[in-house]
């Protein structure tokens, strides 16, 4: 048994498997936890994870994405560090994407994202995302086997973001072999130029920078134009980089994500057939489903704030300056918000209370979109199936199955699922 008081959680990889026991443990401690490393706080009860993440006047978005590592080139001494923040937080990673940004410059860049992801595009991106899933599938199906995770989950979930966005359809082979998630050159004959090491983001902005300039100077009727005419709330119209980024930053945020979602929830459905035969009966169950895959096996497995006075969470005292780590994993399976934590039931009443989007004004605005990619995948694939099993090759035997997962501290997500089906005839 490691010991919990002095794990290492950025480093220490034997907690990537199964990082769970390790938030009990925290949380048994106290639900605020100071951390031995990094002078890093750990926030692992659900109403006080909901409390950091509503008060932004204490709480900075500035190191949401690099956590302990983003740091400053000054000490944050003092009661208030308020000033420091403002002053240096352009020096910290990710500082251009609104993910780190507080208001009021947050609401002026989440208020030009909103306008492209209106609810009337994400219905038109319905039916695409259904026709997409079909599209996914016929790669595979046939064959009896897949790794899902590659040859589904990825590639879907990043065209959907591309079709959200507008970029034409002729253009997505090229957006899938830009991110390498082209299927193997054997098997469809074509040659993949897809180089995951590269950058992809800097890859990205170079083409919607040629995008919006594009229809900046000759508008037509399509999605593209109506981000590039897109203004702030008071009326003023972006820089073309504005767009761009507001843009781009979807694919990082909504991509890796969604794809985990994904994974987690059919290998949950491999694991129990019972549950395909009653979705495949009643597939109106499949939202909850999808929900309590959220709680269970948070994607997003911690967030960050830091601490722009010296205040307390919880009754517990946090000084100015100090990184807040909210676990996204650990405050979802808190036994005081949810009964039995640990157990996957997809009839819980209070499932939709997860915090697996965050909360407050950083609230994930792509939420609704990734329910819709579970839920249109779950209802394809179990439509256009009679059974989804786990690969024995890969994963061994019931009993003593084997699961590898990504070896990040901030994502929770399996790296390869390995299924095989019996398809539809
Ligand atoms: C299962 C899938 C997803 C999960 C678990 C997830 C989780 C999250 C979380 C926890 C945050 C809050 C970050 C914070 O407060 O610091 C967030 C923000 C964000 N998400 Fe998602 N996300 C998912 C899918 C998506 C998708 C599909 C998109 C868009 C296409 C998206 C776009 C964004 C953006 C733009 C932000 C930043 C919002 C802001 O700072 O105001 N996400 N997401």
């Amino acid at each position: 048994m490691p010991d919990w008081t002095t794990i290492d959680f950025f480093n220490d990889k034997s907690l990537v498997e199964d990082p769970y026991p390790y938030f009990e443990s925290l949380r048994a401690q106290c639900p605020v936890l100071p951390l031995p490393h990094l002078g890093v706080v750990a926030v692992s009860g659900y109403d006080e994870a909901n409390d950091v993440y509503r008060n932004v006047d204490t709480f900075s978005s500035c190191n949401s994405f690099a956590g302990p590592y983003a740091t400053f080139p000054v000490p944050l001494e003092g009661d208030d560090v308020s000033d420091l923040v403002d002053r240096y937080r352009d020096q910290l990673p990710m500082s251009e994407h609104m993910v780190t940004m507080d208001p009021p410059d947050h609401t002026r860049e989440r208020a030009l994202l909103m306008r492209l992801l209106t609810p009337a595009r994400l219905k038109e991106n319905e039916s695409f995302i259904l026709a997409l899933a079909d599209r996914q599938l016929d790669e595979f199906l046939a064959s009896g086997r897949c790794e899902f995770v590659r040859e589904y989950s990825q590639p879907f979930a990043m065209l959907t973001v591309a079709d959200v966005l507008g970029v034409p359809a002729e253009h997505h082979q090229r957006f899938r072999d830009g991110f390498g998630l082209s299927p193997k050159p054997a098997e469809i004959g074509n040659e993949n130029h897809g180089d995951k090491d590269r950058d992809a983001l800097g890859w990205l902005e170079t083409w919607f920078t040629q995008y919006i300039e594009d229809r900046r100077r000759e508008p037509r009727e399509d999605v593209l134009t109506k981000m590039a005419l897109a203004t702030y709330p008071d009326g003023s119209t972006p820089e073309v980089i504005s767009v761009v980024r507001a843009a781009t930053f979807l694919f990082a945020a909504g991509q890796e994500t969604t794809a985990r979602l994904l994974a987690s929830a059919l290998k949950y459905l491999a694991e129990h057939p019972e549950a395909q035969d009653e979705l495949r009966a009643r597939p109106d169950g499949i939202p909850e489903l999808i929900e309590e895959t959220l709680r269970l096996e948070s994607p997003v497995k911690v967030d960050f704030r830091l601490a722009r006075r010296s205040t307390t969470i919880g009754g517990v005292e946090v000084a100015a300056g100090t990184p807040v780590m909210l676990l996204n994993g650990a405050a979802n399976r808190d036994p005081r918000r949810f009964e039995c934590p640990a157990e996957f039931r997809v009839d819980r009443d209070n499932v939709r209370q997860h915090l697996a989007f965050g909360r407050g004004v950083h609230t994930c605005p792509g939420g609704p979109l990734a329910r819709v990619e579970g839920r249109i995948t779950l209802e394809r694939i179990l439509d256009r199936t009679r059974d989804i099993r786990l690969s024995e090759q890969h994963h061994g035997p019931a009993g003593n199955r084997q699961f590898a997962y990504e070896p990040t501290w901030l994502l929770r997500g399996l790296s390869e699922l390995h299924l095989e089906f019996t398809p539809v005839a």
